[in-house]
């Protein structure tokens, strides 16, 4: 479960993440959660030595910079561990917040998550599922805003180029709109029981 908001006890995206933990280790009581909270740890954007190391095919460089890697096989490791994958993130800008792109250019890797085939892209993480939360001041899902959203098709597409197809949505959206925000997250609190977990 990966959490993207700075805005703690204020975060919408953050308090449906928390129902949606909630009603996970319920249903899955062995399960083990992990979740990863950019805010409280965050991740570095990748630099020229990083990005040598985890796109090299030469065996012998790969050795020489496997220290830069490290970040980026222990997330990748987790990612490719999990079953279900769970993105709460708020919409800034219209698109994500830089700290989940950190996230997504260090596991999206070629050789680990996804690799060229003569017959195009196949992704690497497969049989998993995953779960948007997102959160934004306005509405999305339908109305004039519609082509603003940057945050959905992107994630999907994204986590569809390395393997990850089954991803369903839930939205605390209309959160800068007063009458909307005073019931977005009680709702997206009521979708979460919905979701097919
Ligand atoms: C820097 C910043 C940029 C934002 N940009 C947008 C935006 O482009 N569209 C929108 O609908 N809401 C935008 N918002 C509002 C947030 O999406 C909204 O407050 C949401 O609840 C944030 O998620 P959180 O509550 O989990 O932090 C922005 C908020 C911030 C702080």
């Amino acid at each position: 479960m990966i959490d993207v908001s700075p805005r703690g006890k204020e975060s919408a995206s953050r308090a449906v993440a928390d129902t949606l933990a909630a009603r996970l280790t319920a249903l899955y009581p062995s399960a083990r959660l992990v979740r990863r909270d950019l805010t409280a740890e965050p991740l570095p954007h990748l630099d020229d030595t990083t990005l040598r190391a985890i796109s090299t095919k030469d065996p012998e460089e790969a050795q020489r910079l496997q220290d830069a890697a490290r970040l980026s096989d222990h997330l990748t490791g987790e990612l490719l561990a999990s079953d279900l994958l769970v993105i709460a993130t708020p919409m800034w800008n219209f698109g994500i917040p830089s700290a989940l792109k950190a996230w997504i250019d260090l596991v999206v890797r070629p050789g680990r998550t996804f690799q060229y085939t003569g017959d195009g892209v196949l992704g690497l993480a497969k049989d998993k599922k995953a779960i948007l939360v997102l959160a934004s001041g306005g509405v999305f899902t339908e109305g004039p805003w519609r082509d603003w959203d940057f945050v959905e098709p992107y994630l999907r597409q994204i986590l569809g180029f390395i393997g990850i197809t089954d991803v369903q949505t839930v939205r605390a959206e209309g959160m800068n709109i007063p009458p909307l925000a005073a019931s977005a997250v009680a709702k997206a609190n009521e979708a979460v029981k919905e979701l097919a977990l």
